[in-house]
């Protein structure tokens, strides 16, 4: 999830990177120690994990809501073009029409050359909803590639990365 960052970061002077689902901040603090520098946007729904995330990162821009009002948020801090975004949302995130509206925002507010990363347990990429949730990458994304297990992870998990077509179409 941090390789997308550090290509984003040799193209841009403060990559602007949002992180949707931020959780206990453990991804937070490894994008923040990879690229100090960055624009950095968090979505968290949830209340208590908010208030954790803007103890634990004083001045931390985060919006407490769903990942649906990303096009609304960045709307209001004038940006355009995202360079990456994280999500370790779960699948109930990407349900339904809701969650095929998230992913096309998504791929709509990407930078050109940039990426949405998606992280995910290895054992839930077989069932229904994993794989809905990947049918949806392909369908709004020109490529869509998955990691190698991480095995340290607990469970083991794996990311998927989501690329815009390049120009040419390949
Ligand atoms: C698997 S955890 C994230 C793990 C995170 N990387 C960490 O280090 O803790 C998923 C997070 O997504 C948040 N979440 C779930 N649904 C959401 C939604 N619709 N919009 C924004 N955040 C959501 C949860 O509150 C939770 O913090």
């Amino acid at each position: 999830m941090i390789a997308p960052l550090l290509a984003a970061s040799s193209r841009a002077d403060a990559p602007v990177v949002v992180e949707l689902g931020p959780g206990t901040g453990a991804v937070t603090a490894a994008l923040r120690a990879a690229v100090p520098e960055l624009r950095y946007l968090g979505v968290e729904l949830n209340p208590a994990m908010a208030d954790h995330l803007a103890a634990r990162f004083p001045g931390i821009d985060l919006v407490r809501g769903p990942a649906s009002v990303l096009p609304q948020a960045l709307a209001e801090r004038g940006l355009r073009e995202v360079d990456l975004v994280v999500s370790g949302l779960p699948w109930q995130a990407f349900a339904g029409s809701d969650g095929t509206a998230l992913v096309s925002a998504i791929a709509a507010h990407l930078a050109p050359s940039g990426a949405h990363t998606q992280f995910t347990y290895r054992w839930s990429r077989w069932a229904p909803p994993g794989r809905r949730q990947h049918r949806e990458l392909q369908r709004f994304f020109g490529h869509v590639d998955l990691s190698p297990t991480v095995w340290p992870n607990v469970p083991p998990a794996v990311v998927y990365t989501a690329t815009l077509p390049r120009p040419d179409g390949v």
